[in-house]
């Protein structure tokens, strides 16, 4: 991926790296400071394979209190996010980076998950808007906004832990993001399959062994324990993954056909 950020000020980006930019617009950047200095984010930044940054919205308010929200039109509780401070400070994160997508955090988007992940990873950058208080003036998401994105049916105070969310889940999409091994494509999820059961030393944990066969050397048993665990994980704590899923290949649908049958066994003896 060529990628072709533009400060309008500051360094410029080595463009023939795989770099990922993020730009969060909210009236909590200090959210960030730790979330920028942990982990895999730490780490993806240090080495360039990501820069972030967040931008505060009250910077683009043009009153001398810096105010960020209204009451609402036609009345009733909460304030609005008002649309000047806001336009300005997407204008001028847009204007600073080209290619980009711009993505609102509102529990009304659409439900993130890993396949958004992978799309939005595909993307040169991202400019995630953080609404707060009742939500943002209608007329932002006309012209601004590419998508709407919500990471649960739920309601937060605020979409700052959703951009967190998003911009974690996409950076350790990035090549090289998660060091050496690179791990994304086994993840739980990218076949539509939960990853399989994970175990470390000790051997044996309060009575609990290691299933031997991960003791044994063999890779191909491995392999071939390591689907099955996966399959079978999945259809316990995620069926509808099963279900929704029209691809399940030869080896996979054989797992489950061996378990009904080894279930069917059961119910037969009764
Ligand atoms: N802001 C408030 N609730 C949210 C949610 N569920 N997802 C994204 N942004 C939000």
């Amino acid at each position: 991926m060529i990628l072709s950020f533009h400060y309008s000020t500051s360094q410029p980006i080595n463009q023939s790296t795989n770099a990922m930019y993020f730009k969060v617009v909210t009236i909590f950047p200090q959210m960030f400071d730790s979330f920028w200095n942990h982990g895999i984010i730490r780490r993806a930044l240090e080495d360039k394979k990501i820069f972030a940054s967040a931008v505060n919205i009250r910077n683009y308010a043009e009153d001398r209190h810096q105010v960020t929200d209204d009451r609402p039109y036609g009345g009733g509780s909460g304030m609005v996010m008002k649309p000047e401070p806001l336009a300005a400070a997407i204008r001028d994160a847009s204007q600073t980076l080209t290619g980009t997508k711009t993505v609102l955090l509102t529990p009304q988007g659409r439900v993130f998950n890993q396949k958004m992940a992978w799309e939005l990873a595909t993307s040169d950058g991202l400019i995630l808007v953080c609404g707060r208080y009742e939500g943002v003036d209608e007329r932002i998401c006309h012209d601004l906004i590419d998508y709407e994105i919500s990471i649960g049916d739920y309601v937060l105070t605020g979409g700052e832990p959703a951009a967190m969310i998003i911009i974690d889940a996409v950076t350790r999409l990035i090549p090289g993001a998660l060091g050496g091994e690179d791990a994304a494509e086994k993840d739980s999820f990218s076949d539509d399959l939960l990853e399989h059961a994970h175990y470390t030393r000790p051997g044996n944990f309060e009575g609990q062994e290691v299933p031997e066969v991960l003791l044994s050397g063999h890779h191909q048993e491995i392999e071939k324990w390591r689907l099955e665990s996966s399959v079978m994980r999945t259809l316990l704590k995620r069926p509808d993954l099963l279900l929704q899923n029209k691809n399940l290949n030869r080896q996979q649908r054989d797992i489950l056909k061996k378990w009904r049958f080894e279930i069917e066994k059961i119910l037969d003896s009764q």
